[in-house]
């Protein structure tokens, strides 16, 4: 992968699960690179937890694995002047995120979204909803998802140059809080082994986040290999993963966590992100060797 990703850089883009999934692959890249000095941060930012981006060189590659955290994908800010009192912040649906322009040039595109799309990370904590300038106080969150989405895929259209840049959607990555959920002492405590089993593992929230971004990638791609967008479908997989969380391990060595604060939503490492990796590699691998084949065949048909 890494000799595929000579001169390149491949970008993650999403919030802190998106995160994991870049870490997964800096640690699965740089274990094929004996020089371990080789492979840095540009800025020499340290790696612990971290709200702009992080950068990640591997000097004898020229290539660049880099992660911009922006768990709406639309820009968060302050609302407009004169709004009601009760909006303390506005997430503007019809804008792409600030960072955009940075990343827009990138080789590769790694999206995600989801986790902060719900009434707890929004309106409970006064973000509302912005289109244009003006304030929907009405909005509900599903709708504004779905607008933010829609927002997403015509900045892909339109601003991306399908030629160089290869587009994947992670989907959602389910969650296994038991008991309640992050907030009122939702557990996965004990988990140690998988639930080998069907869809149905799957709960009725997470299906809702997956039809919805299920709907806004099928108006966007047809599943046609020159469609540079492909879904990164991780989520029944990762459904059957109950005992792949951190659980009440999250905070090292400073000791165990309290059970009622267990995190049941990230990934250890190494672990299922690797999966969704190996799999976006595939699908990477796939588009090039059908790409060559429609070069080659152009050729025939030429000659
Ligand atoms: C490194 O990669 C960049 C593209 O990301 C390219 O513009 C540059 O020429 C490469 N540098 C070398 C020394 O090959
Ligand atoms: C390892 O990488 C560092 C940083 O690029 C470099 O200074 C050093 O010479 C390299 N060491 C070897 C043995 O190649
Ligand atoms: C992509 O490449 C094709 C063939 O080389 C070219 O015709 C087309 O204009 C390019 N598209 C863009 C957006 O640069
Ligand atoms: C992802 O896979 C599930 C089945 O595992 C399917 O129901 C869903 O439509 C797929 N979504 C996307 C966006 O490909
Ligand atoms: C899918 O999109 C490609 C490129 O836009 C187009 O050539 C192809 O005909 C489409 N296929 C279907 C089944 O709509």
């Amino acid at each position: 992968m890494l000799e595929k990703l000579r001169d390149k850089r491949l970008v993650f883009v999403g919030d802190s699960i998106g995160r994991n999934q870049w870490e997964s692959l800096l640690c699965l890249l740089s274990s094929a690179v004996k020089n371990e000095s080789s492979v840095y941060e540009v800025n020499g930012s340290p790696i612990t937890k971290h709200t702009g981006y992080l950068v990640f060189r591997f000097k004898d590659y020229n290539c660049t694995v880099e992660y911009y955290r922006s768990p709406f994908l639309v820009p968060q800010g302050r609302p407009p002047r004169g709004s009601h009192k009760k909006v303390k912040t506005a997430l503007k649906l019809d804008t792409m995120e600030w960072t955009s322009s940075k990343w827009r040039g990138a080789d590769v595109l790694v999206f995600n979204t989801g986790h902060w799309w719900n009434y707890g990370k929004t309106i409970r904590t006064g973000c509302y909803f912005q289109e244009g300038g003006e304030v929907k106080l009405k909005m509900n969150v599903d709708d504004a998802y779905k607008r933010a989405l829609e927002t997403v895929m015509k900045w892909i259209q339109t601003e991306v140059d399908s030629n160089r840049t290869r587009v994947f959607f992670r989907t959602f990555a389910p969650v296994h809080f038991r008991g309640g959920d992050w907030r009122t002492g939702g557990t996965c405590h004990m988990e140690t082994l998988p639930e080998i089993g069907t869809t149905s593992l799957v709960s009725s929230e997470t299906w809702d986040q997956l039809k919805i971004l299920g709907d806004a990638l099928s108006h966007h791609s047809n599943g046609s290999e020159t469609v540079k967008l492909k879904a990164l479908n991780i989520t029944a997989m990762s459904a059957q993963r109950k005992d792949g969380h951190p659980s009440i391990y999250y905070l090292g060595s400073l000791g165990p966590a309290p059970l009622h604060r267990q995190d049941c939503s990230h990934w250890c490492l190494p672990g299922v992100p690797d999966t969704w990796n190996e799999l976006m590699y595939a699908l990477f691998m796939k588009q090039e060797a059908s790409s060559s084949r429609r070069v080659k065949e152009a050729n025939v048909t030429v000659s």
